[in-house]
C-alpha cells in the first residue's frame, strides 16, 4: 500500500489518528435508494449484479460521486457463500433472501462441502480488483462479510426471521453441530476477507446484523469464539477491520472483545456511552437511526449534530447509521448528513 493511500481520512480514523473533518460513509450506500442503481437492477438481477463483476464494481462507485462519502463499500451481499456452500440462494421480488436447501438437523453440517473463497467467490475477488482500482486514491474500498452467527441464522431459518426460532432451537438442542456449523463459517468467511484485502480492499467490515437477538450469556457461549477466529484471520491482511453490530448494546465490552479496530454500533445506545464501553483502544462506527434521514430536515440535522456532539471530535469516530440506508431515503438527505459531517 502506497503512503498516500494509506493517509485517507477514512482509514487515519480506523487508525485513530487524527482527522480534518469526521469521515462518513453509509452501509447500503449502493442500493435502491438510488435512481441510477434502480436503474442497473431493471436490467438485472440482484445477483447477476454480484456474479458480474464489472457491474458490482459500478455499483459499488455510483453513491461514491453522489453523496461525497469518504470510503466505499464493495458491491455484494453476505449471503453468497451460500452458492459454493450448496444451500441455494434466490432473492424473492419482494420477501428478500430465500434458501432453498436450509440447515435443520447435524447430518447436514457434516456435509456441506469444502469451499475456497479465492476460487468458489472469485467473482467478488475479480469485483473487489476491478472497483479498488477504479477508485480515488482518497476513497478506500471497504470489503465484507456476514459473521458467523448471522450467516449461520439465515441458513437455518431459511431466510429472514423476527424471531429466530429455529436457530435457537438448533443452537439449544445441537450444541456440537451448531459449533461445528459456527466454525466452519468463521474459517470460510475468514479466509474470504482476507482474500478480498488482498484483492485491493484497505478495510474490512464484519456484519453481525441479527445477534442483538441473543442473551449476553448466550452471546458468550455460541458465538464469541467463532466471530473471535473470523477477526483475527481476518486480522492477518493486515488492513483494518470493522466489527458490526446491531442490538449490541448489552453486551457491548464482550461483541468488542471478539476483535475489530472499529466497532460498529446502533442507535439504541448514546455513540458517548457505547464509546466509553469500549474503551480509548477502539475506534467506533455510528450511529445515527436510518429512519432520521426520514423525518423533517430540522430533526435529521438535530440528530447528526447530536451523533457529532458525543463522537466529540475525538480521533476514531467514523460517521455512520446505525444500520443500512432504507430504500425510501432521499439521496439528498443522505448529501446533507455528509455536508455536516464534514463541517457543514
Ligand atoms: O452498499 C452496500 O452496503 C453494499 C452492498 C450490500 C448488499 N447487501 C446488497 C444488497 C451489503 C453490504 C449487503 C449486506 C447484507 N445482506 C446484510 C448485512 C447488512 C444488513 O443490512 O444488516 C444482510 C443481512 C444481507 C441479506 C440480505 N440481502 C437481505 C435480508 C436482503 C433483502 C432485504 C432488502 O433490503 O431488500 C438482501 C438484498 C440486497 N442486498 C439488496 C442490496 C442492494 C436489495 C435488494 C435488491 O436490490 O433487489
Amino acid at each position: 500500500m502506497s503512503p498516500a493511500a494509506d493517509d485517507s481520512r477514512f482509514l487515519k480514523a480506523c487508525r485513530r489518528e487524527p482527522t480534518d473533518v469526521t469521515p462518513v460513509w453509509f452501509m447500503r450506500q449502493a442500493g435502491r435508494y438510488l435512481a441510477e442503481y434502480r436503474a442497473r437492477r431493471q436490467k438485472h438481477s440482484l445477483l447477476e449484479l454480484c456474479h458480474r463483476p464489472e457491474l458490482a464494481a459500478e455499483v459499488t462507485l455510483q453513491p461514491v460521486e453522489r453523496l461525497g462519502v469518504d470510503a466505499a463499500i464493495l458491491f455484494a451481499d453476505i449471503l453468497l457463500p451460500f452458492e459454493p456452500l450448496g444451500l441455494g440462494l434466490t432473492f424473492a421480488a419482494s420477501d428478500g433472501p430465500q434458501i432453498t436447501r436450509p440447515i435443520r438437523d447435524a447430518a447436514q453440517v457434516l456435509e456441506l462441502p469444502p469451499v475456497d473463497p479465492a476460487q468458489d467467490l472469485g467473482y467478488v475477488i475479480e469485483a473487489v480488483r476491478l472497483a479498488a482500482r477504479a477508485l480515488p486514491q482518497h476513497i478506500p474500498l471497504i470489503g465484507f462479510a456476514g459473521a458467523p452467527f448471522t450467516l449461520a441464522s439465515y441458513a437455518i431459518e431459511g431466510g429472514s426471521t423476527r424471531s429466530f426460532v429455529l436457530t435457537k432451537r438448533f443452537m439449544y438442542g445441537e450444541p456440537r453441530a451448531w459449533h461445528a456449523l459456527m466454525e466452519r463459517l468463521a474459517e470460510l468467511v475468514g479466509r474470504y476477507l482476507a482474500a478480498q484485502a488482498g484483492a485491493g480492499a484497505r478495510a474490512l467490515q464484519l456484519f453481525d446484523s441479527w445477534v442483538g437477538c441473543l442473551s449476553p450469556a448466550d452471546y458468550a457461549a455460541y458465538v464469541f469464539p467463532h466471530s473471535q477466529r473470523a477477526l483475527a484471520l481476518a486480522r492477518r491482511a493486515g488492513v483494518p477491520v470493522i466489527h458490526f453490530g446491531t442490538g449490541t448494546a448489552t453486551f457491548l465490552a464482550d461483541f468488542a472483545r471478539a476483535g475489530g479496530d472499529v466497532i460498529g454500533v446502533d442507535w439504541r445506545i448514546p455513540l458517548d456511552i457505547a464509546w466509553e464501553q469500549l474503551g480509548p483502544g477502539r475506534a467506533i462506527q455510528g450511529n445515527l437511526d436510518p429512519v432520521a434521514l426520514l423525518a423533517p430536515r430540522p430533526l435529521l440535522e438535530a440528530g447528526v449534530r447530536d451523533v457529532l456532539a458525543r463522537g466529540g471530535g475525538r480521533p476514531g469516530h467514523i460517521f455512520n447509521l446505525g444500520h443500512g440506508v432504507l430504500p425510501e431515503t432521499p439521496v439528498d438527505a443522505l448529501r446533507r448528513v455528509v455536508e455536516i459531517a464534514h463541517g457543514g
